[in-house]
């Protein structure tokens, strides 16, 4: 695997493709932060569960490739699979923030994140990196890999961008019916409604674990099913143990076939 040639300060945003808005504004930074944008577009196999949805992931890849141009992208990296790969590949596995939530939920995915991302820093060698703060525990596990390994890049997150209605933009909204659609705001209000007592009442644990279980219950009414709904401490993505700690709501819920996940920070 060679490396891309390089000018000036380079700006990598890692992507799996299926760009909207949220993806644009991660260019957006790269270019504010750079000389030279590279954006990657690669549908991760190893970060798929084996009954996950690769097979259906959104590709649509001439549309990326105008929107990511229209961004003032210098390249888009797109390799394939089999170029990326071995049959049986050297991963990375990154300890303590990998092991809760989504690492717990989906075994094997922060293992083909970190591979991937490493990966791509070692062939873009980038000055600095984007990532998008919906996914909340990819930034502390790719901030854990970088620090633990001595990766030589900065890395900078952007916040989530929502639709108006408050649902957190992702590449798998397109999988939700109009129903699940509709409903699937509700996720960001019940976050909402839990961040601001959390913010109002920071030290009462009591009324915290009693407001996540309410949001647990009118969700799951509605038709969710929740995988985890946590305060949690962002730096040890571990229950939060007191509010001295950097905290954030965090939480996984599938409606229907889809599985969303969205948090918000204290
Ligand atoms: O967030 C994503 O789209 C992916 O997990 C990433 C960082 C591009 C690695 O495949």
């Amino acid at each position: 695997m060679r490396a891309l040639p390089r000018t000036g300060r380079v700006a990598l945003v890692p992507t799996m493709g299926a760009f909207h808005e949220g993806h644009l504004q991660l260019m957006r930074r790269a270019r504010a932060a750079a000389d030279q944008v590279v954006v990657s577009l690669f549908v991760n196999p190893l970060q798929f569960g084996p009954t996950e949805d690769l097979s259906r992931y959104p590709r649509p890849f001439d549309r990326d490739t105008r929107l990511a141009e229209v961004e003032g992208a210098d390249v888009l990296f797109a390799p394939d699979a089999n170029e990326m790969y071995r049959s049986n590949p050297t991963v990375v596995r990154v300890a303590e923030v990998a092991e809760t939530y989504e690492g717990a939920r989906r075994p094997g995915h922060f293992e083909g994140v970190a591979t991937i991302v490493l990966k791509l820093f070692n062939i873009v060698r980038p000055d600095v990196a984007v990532f998008g703060l919906k996914d909340l525990q990819q930034c502390v596990v790719v901030r854990r890999m970088v620090e633990d390994l001595d990766v030589p890049v900065s890395l900078l997150f952007e916040e989530t961008v929502r639709e108006s209605d408050g649902l957190a933009m992702s590449s798998r909204n397109a999988y939700l019916s109009p129903a699940e659609r509709a409903l699937a705001p509700r996720i960001y209000e019940e976050l909402s409604r839990c961040r601001d007592l959390v913010r109002s009442f920071p030290d009462e644990e009591k009324l915290h674990v009693r407001e996540l279980e309410a949001s647990r219950v009118r969700l799951t009414e509605l038709g969710f099913e929740i995988d985890y709904l946590d305060l949690v401490d962002v730096n040890r993505m571990r229950p939060a143990a007191s509010s001295e700690a950097e905290r954030a709501i965090v939480m996984a819920a599938r409606i229907g076939n889809t599985r969303l996940i969205d948090n918000v920070r204290i």
